[in-house]
């Protein structure tokens, strides 16, 4: 029995669960030798017929935001699915699959569940392809070996069904960016904050000016953000997806981009394919190795062969959903590529002014300070990235916090002492400016 409380964007689909049940058990039974009822034959010609007005109009699959797919892929998909869905159906999978440890159908079963001849039966093949439509949509996955190979549903698709959160699950090769980040946060030139505000005008504006107004759509947007360690290109990232609502995504492009050729391929497909369709900031680091001048392929990269950079690029571009390329060295981009993105930011390192207004908000806010401590001055004193401040700022709090004192100027300029020893150089009092009267031991420390 139905739950009566299920939600209501499950209704819709109840034909094509019901219709699946039904020819679960006429198979069942055929398997048994017995012949099966008029009634239950009656039944599955209505069931069929409900199913494909259903998705003619796309009820149900619509609000998911999948297909359009052929009947055959619809029908996949509603083998993949139902068993998340109707649990039920899943145990009656098990039991049609002797040995199975698992609710979910394989190939062979759907072949056999809707009689597909040697034709049809090809045609499911392709359609569970790599790159076909489910696969690339990532709604249906597939494990194991054909034809009995296991397909499962898209993760997150059932939770997104029945209104349950959705699981958060990492697409493959990236990691969470968590936190949330607002606009009065970030600290760049105005132009540049400018320059940012018109890329997530191409995220609000999509409908207005693709459906409406006949412009084009391109995928993306993509945009580069291009800038030294520590500028804030990351941070800007989460500033775009605290605005937006949408988690980020940080793409490890060493791991995704294998040096085994085909592999960057199926890393590509399987990250886009879980991607599809859910709201997420995407950002992908060390553009740069993959940016070279198209022909040149150097050394230290040439396991990223031509081939695949321009295919990871046109990727990319398909994907809808904003992208966020980062690189530190501007010089290597290729003016060609350059054009192939949305934005293309500039983020330089921080003046004096910024730098001040970096410590103001980086010291921690209820943390005691010492009136000598004066944000103008440390934006003065010591050419740091905003990284750099960051680190610097925390450092000089836990070094109050281990003194039991507040923070004052000496902490603050041991932590940057310590910041500019990071690059490994041999530093000298006169790195730390007006700072080094602080710490006069400076050099020992
Ligand atoms: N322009 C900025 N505005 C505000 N905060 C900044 C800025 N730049 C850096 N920060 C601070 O420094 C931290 C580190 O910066 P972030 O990770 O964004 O640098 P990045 O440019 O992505 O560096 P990398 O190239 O090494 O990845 C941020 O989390 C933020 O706290
Ligand atoms: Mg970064």
């Amino acid at each position: 029995m139905r739950n009566l409380d299920a939600p209501r964007a499950a209704a819709p689909l109840d034909a094509e669960w019901e219709r699946i049940e039904l020819l679960g058990h006429c198979l069942a039974r055929m398997r048994q030798g017995i012949a099966l009822e008029d009634a239950a034959l009656g039944r599955l010609r209505e069931l069929h017929e409900r199913v494909r007005l259903g998705r003619e109009a796309g009820a149900g699959w619509r609000e998911l935001g999948v297909g359009p797919f052929s009947g055959l892929e619809y029908d996949v998909l509603a083998c993949a699915l139902v068993p998340e869905v109707e649990p039920r159906i899943g145990w009656l999978f098990q039991q049609l699959q002797p040995g199975s440890a698992q609710p979910y159908p394989s190939a062979a079963l759907v072949q056999e569940l809707f009689a597909l001849e040697a034709r049809e039966a090809r045609q499911l093949a392709a359609a569970l392809g790599e790159d076909a439509p489910l696969r690339r949509q990532g709604v249906v996955e597939m494990e194991g070996t054909w034809p009995y190979a296991t397909l499962r549903p898209g993760r997150g698709l059932a939770a997104r069904l029945l209104g349950l959160p959705e699981p958060e699950v990492a697409p493959p090769g990236s990691h969470r960016v968590r936190g949330r980040a607002p606009w009065e946060a970030l600290v760049l030139p105005e132009d540049r904050l400018a320059q940012l505000r018109e890329f997530m005008l191409w995220l609000q504006h999509r409908r207005t000016v693709v459906e409406e107004w006949g412009g084009s759509a391109v995928g993306g947007p993509v945009a580069l953000f291009a800038g030294p360690s520590g500028t804030g290109k990351t941070f800007a990232a989460l500033v775009l997806a605290t605005e937006l609502g949408w988690p980020l995504y940080r793409v490890d492009l060493g791991a995704l981009v294998s040096k085994y050729i085909g592999e960057t391929e199926k890393n590509l497909n399987r990250l886009f394919g879980s991607v599809h369709g859910r709201p997420m900031v995407l950002q992908f680091d060390e553009a740069d190795s993959l940016f070279g001048r198209r022909g040149e392929v150097k050394e230290a990269r040439d396991r990223y062969a031509n081939l695949e950079v321009s295919h990871l690029l046109a990727r990319i571009e398909q994907h809808e959903g904003p992208c966020i390329l980062t690189t530190n060295l501007r010089g290597h981009l290729d003016p060609a590529f350059a054009r192939r993105f949305q934005a293309v930011i500039e983020f330089p390192r921080p003046d004096e002014r910024a730098r001040a207004r970096l410590w103001r908000t980086l010291l921690p806010p209820r943390a005691p300070r010492e009136p000598e401590v004066d944000s103008e001055r440390l934006g003065e004193a010591v050419p740091l990235t905003g990284g750099g401040i960051r680190n610097a700022a925390l450092h000089a709090a836990y070094l109050a916090a281990g003194a039991q004192k507040a923070i004052g100027m000496r902490e603050v300029a041991l932590a940057v002492w310590r910041e500019l020893g990071k690059d490994g150089r041999e530093l000298s009092p006169a790195d730390l400016g007006p700072l080094a009267r602080f710490i006069p031991e400076v050099g020992r420390c």
